[in-house]
């Protein structure tokens, strides 16, 4: 192969230079010179597809464009992907490690075949977790290779395939740069040599990519804009439950979410969110039924509160899964609204199954919930809340508010505290306490 040369450019002001310097000249920015191959024309034409100049035209002469979709085989990804994977598509898998992203590709390979390479495991390690998901059907091909070129080879070799996962980009290295795997030059030469390959034979590729302690995807935010599609998988580490959302997609909708559990055998797909975030205690003092929103999709969820007695001069309040600042002020319009004195209190409150509740339509079960707790007197059975509060006590309406309360009386709820029915906290709660 004949050798690239290459350059350095400034990832701040465009600055090119011939060999690495710590410190750019032009803008004096520190560490901000990447290595680049010199070849973008060829590299642009392979990727877009044409050859000779296009030509301005009017929408109406646009042939109409059908997406073939192909079903994953896993309907909460096929979900957020917007109704399975296109052809030639690039798709980018970002999380924390450990998070599930090699389990959930490999479950995906096994449902489709194709060629997966794992940059980072052996095909031994791969075979382990292979083992732990069960049922085989040794459709998949493995690999392997940290060398982007070597595989490109082994891609090409393999014709008629549709499918391919790269774990992890960050991981490759191209001969044609001497930067270490991982650095920015790196990645998205890597990253653009794959992706010349997606488009050009029509192949699928995931892409994973790991998340940065800034919580960026390392090579900072150039893989986002050269793929098609970014998924990030969140979760806490050691709850059960992993939340796939869209964050770009060319091909679909970007606020679809989908909802797994980890489990021995793998990701299960939850079908039914309402087992995962509610506790099935009934009639306890300090819990909330509220409906919140993920994506478009409404949740029923489930918010405890303890409020005990306070031994300490600074009482506690300590939020899990809803906004730390939003609870100190809830708290405040509860206790001076309600003239509840909960400084003498320590407050904990948590929502149910390890999913974060950041809308405002959860305040009204967030103070129900405390003042149940603090009351010791559960809120009547099959009651739902949702709703924000204002600093007044006014209950505000929220954004699909019909769609929350259909869910909920779908799920056999019966009282629904919301602003169709109440205007104030006071007027709510001399009702219901
Ligand atoms: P992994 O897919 O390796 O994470 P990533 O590729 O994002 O770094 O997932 C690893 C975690 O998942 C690990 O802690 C073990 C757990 N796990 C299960 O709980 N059940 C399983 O069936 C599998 C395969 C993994
Ligand atoms: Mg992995």
């Amino acid at each position: 192969m004949a050798k690239v040369t290459t350059k350095y450019v400034c990832q701040q002001c465009g600055y090119e230079t011939a060999s690495w310097m710590g410190k750019c000249p032009n803008c004096q920015a520190w560490g901000s010179l990447v290595e680049t191959v010199v070849s973008p024309k060829i590299e642009e034409k392979a990727r877009f597809g044409r050859d000779a100049r296009a030509k301005p035209m009017r929408l109406s002469q646009v042939p109409p464009e059908k997406l073939e979709r192909i079903k994953t085989g896993i309907s909460e990804l096929d979900r957020v992907l917007g109704g399975g994977l296109v052809p030639g598509a690039v798709i980018l898998l970002a999380g924390d490690p450990g998070i599930g992203k090699s389990t959930l590709l490999l479950q995906v390979m096994e449902n489709l075949g194709g060629l997966y390479i794992s940059a980072e495991e052996s095909v031994g390690q791969i075979k382990l977790r292979a083992q732990r998901l069960g049922e085989k059907n040794d459709k998949a091909l493995f690999l392997t290779e940290t060398n982007v070129e070597n595989i490109s080879l082994a891609i090409e070799e393999l014709s008629n395939l549709k499918t391919v996962v790269i774990d992890s980009i960050q991981t490759l290295y191209t001969e044609d740069l001497t930067g270490t795997p991982g650095s920015v030059g790196q990645v998205r030469e890597c990253a653009r040599k794959l992706l010349n390959l997606a488009k050009s034979g029509k192949i699928t590729m995931f892409f994973v990519g790991h998340v940065t302690k800034e919580g960026a995807i390392a090579g900072p935010m150039v893989l986002e804009h050269l793929v098609d599609t970014v998924l990030f998988m969140e979760g806490e580490r050691y709850q059960t439950l992993r939340i796939l959302r869209g964050f770009k997609n060319r091909f679909g909708p970007t606020d679809e979410v989908g909802l797994f559990k980890m489990e021995e055998g793998g990701l299960k797909e939850v079908v039914d969110p309402k087992e995962l975030f509610t506790s099935g205690v009934k009639n306890a003092a300090g819990s909330a039924a509220v409906v919140a929103m993920e994506g478009t999709r409404p949740i029923l969820a489930e918010v405890q509160s303890l409020v005990v007695p306070t031994k300490l001069p600074y009482p506690r309040r300590i939020g899990r899964g809803i906004d730390y600042n939003r609870l100190l002020v809830l708290l405040a319009v509860v206790e001076k609204l309600l003239r509840l004195p909960l400084s003498g209190f320590d407050i904990y409150t948590n929502v149910v199954g390890g999913i974060k509740i950041s809308e405002p339509a959860a305040d009204l079960g967030v103070c129900l919930s405390i003042v149940s707790s603090f009351k010791n007197k559960p809120l009547p059975e099959k009651t739902v809340a949702i709703g924000e509060l204002g600093l007044l006590g006014e209950i505000r309406r929220v954004g699909n508010l019909e769609k929350r309360i259909k869910e909920a009386k779908k799920l056999g709820f019966t009282n629904i505290l919301s602003p169709e029915n109440f205007s104030s906290l006071p007027q709510l709660a001399a009702v219901v306490f």
